[in-house]
């Protein structure tokens, strides 16, 4: 089941109905059962001992209650913590596991007390970000991707009540959670559809319906148009395809006078096969979501307009198939970029460096403030880091300390790594300007490197690697199922923190 989610504020006394949950919290507390008592009393449905019993699960420190008649169908109670275990990431993650628990329970309505934000204070900014949290852990909750499957979701009405006193900050979250999700939800869409489906010229449609309908002007640089543009880099990759490549830029302007203008630039491979440097089957499987950076692009300039930020946005996505045919491009070839420079290609498996090297010399054309990339570009970044965090890549410590900073607000984290010059050395070519492959070690970084070479260094820029956090994996209840669209939560922070 899928919910048509309505979220709702709503003061702070409940009026509660039948066919409805309630969720209630209690902080750091040693006497739960005391409290659930008093709790059910002041709602006047006094609790039986054998009631109680049953329905306290203790190794979790939750108690949810089912009632017969006329009372809210669902009680849950749920102890908090606040150790060295808590994280700003625990109202997010405990939604996003509570609401698929309500399907087939014939519920209409969910009431959450929200707790005071003066318990919270250390660990979130504001009260805002405090509430957002729930409010993503809710839509992310609902998140499914069914649309392959012949026992199809059904759908259900499903309002939500978060009861809080102050009712303007809550508000505005709500208003701002519900654009922000969408966005996150079209880039998960784009993440999961299959590649026989999503080509580059499949998600440059999707990117130019979707965008040009809230004002995002998209233009399309089709295969001809790369060849008069010398992008022989993106030619090159995309070459042994039969679904030829593309360039999708985008353009957010405005009407309010602009803070800055930012250029985005996203990995957009629709298929890594690793071309004749062909990788086995088993790393094959996930690279569908080799376009995750483009599809967060999409995604961050989707929300950008829908919350009408006051921020100049270029979005530069290069779209290709890395594949295998008679043209496909091969290991020895020099390749020469748009910007001029050559590149030796040792393997046509860091094929998405290639790519970007002529989406980043196009950006940095546009003469923006700053450039920042995102890309599923090496597995050394996962090795690295896990899938908890992506890599940020950086000379610029103002750029580097504020998405930081943006990664713990969102929990979409980033680690900075190492990005002297002294790695430079590892990617220089006998026949050519780069070689696209360094040594076996430092392999995030030196890929960093590889763009930096195609970057207008006047241009302030960072490199974010999300090979790891963008890819589904288990960590939490929100990123085990399907992609998880990382990217577009932390950038919105980003671009509302300038
Ligand atoms: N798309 C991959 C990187 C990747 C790996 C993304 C795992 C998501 C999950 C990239 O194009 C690639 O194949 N990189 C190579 C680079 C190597 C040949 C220098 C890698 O990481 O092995
Ligand atoms: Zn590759
Ligand atoms: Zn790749």
């Amino acid at each position: 089941m899928y919910f048509n989610l309505k979220i709702n504020a709503a003061k702070d006394e409940l009026n509660l109905k039948p066919d409805s949950a309630l969720v209630k919290f209690f902080i750091d507390t040693d006497k739960l059962e005391k409290n659930v008592d008093e709790f059910f009393l002041s709602l006047n449905y006094p609790l039986g001992k054998v009631q109680k019993k049953n329905f306290m699960d203790k190794k979790s420190d939750e108690f949810a209650y089912y009632s017969q008649t006329n009372e809210p169908s669902v009680i849950f109670v749920k102890k908090i913590k606040l150790d060295k275990h808590f994280s700003s990431d625990f109202f997010r993650n405990y939604f996003a596991g509570l609401v698929p628990s309500l399907k087939k329970k014939n519920l209409k309505a969910v009431h959450v007390v929200v707790p005071l934000f003066s318990e919270f204070k250390n660990y979130f900014e504001n009260e805002g970000q405090f509430l957002q949290t729930m409010l993503e852990g809710i839509h992310l909750g609902n998140y499914t991707f069914d649309h392959y499957k012949s026992d199809k979701e059904t759908t259900a009405e499903l309002s939500f009540f978060i009861h809080y006193t102050d009712q303007r900050v809550l508000k505005n979250r709500i208003e701002v959670s519900d654009k922000l999700m969408s966005a996150v939800f079209f880039s998960r869409d784009l993440v999961n559809e299959p590649a026989v489906t999503l080509t580059p010229t499949e998600l440059a449609a999707r990117a130019k319906k979707e965008l040009a309908k809230i004002g995002v002007k998209v233009t399309v640089f089709n295969k001809a148009e790369l060849k008069k543009k010398k992008m022989n880099a993106i030619l090159a990759v995309g070459g042994a395809s039969d679904n030829p490549p593309c360039l999708i830029t985008m353009h957010y302007k405005p009407n309010v006078k602009t803070k800055k203008k930012i250029a985005l630039v996203g990995k957009g491979v629709c298929y890594d096969s690793g071309g004749l440097s062909l990788k086995p089957t088993s790393s094959m499987l996930e690279m569908k979501a080799d376009m995750a950076g483009g599809a967060a692009v999409i995604g961050i300039i989707k929300a950008a307009a829908m919350l009408k930020l006051p921020i100049e946005i270029i979005g530069v996505v290069p779209a290709v198939e890395n594949m295998v045919n008679g043209s496909s491009y091969k290991p020895g070839d020099v390749v020469i970029a748009a910007s001029g420079k050559s590149i030796e290609v040792k393997d046509t498996d860091a094929e998405g460096r290639i790519v970007l090297a002529d989406a980043l010399h196009y950006a940095s054309q546009q003469k923006p403030d700053e450039i920042i990339d995102f890309a599923t570009l090496t597995g050394a970044c996962v090795v690295a880091l896990g899938e908890i965090a992506a890599g940020l890549f950086t000379q610029n410590d103002q750029i580097a300390d504020d998405l930081l900073n943006s990664g713990k607000q969102t929990f979409e984290r980033l680690w900075r790594m190492p990005f002297w010059r002294d790695y430079n050395d590892m990617i220089k070519s006998e026949i050519a300007d780069v070689s696209n492959l360094g040594p076996r070690w430092g392999g995030a970084i030196t890929a960093g490197k590889f763009l930096e070479h195609f970057v207008d260094e006047k241009i302030p820029w960072a490199h974010i690697d999300l090979a790891g956090p963008a890819i589904k994996h288990k960590l939490n209840n929100y990123t085990e199922k399907y992609d998880t669209g990382f990217g577009v939560r932390l950038m919105i922070d980003y671009l509302l923190s300038i």
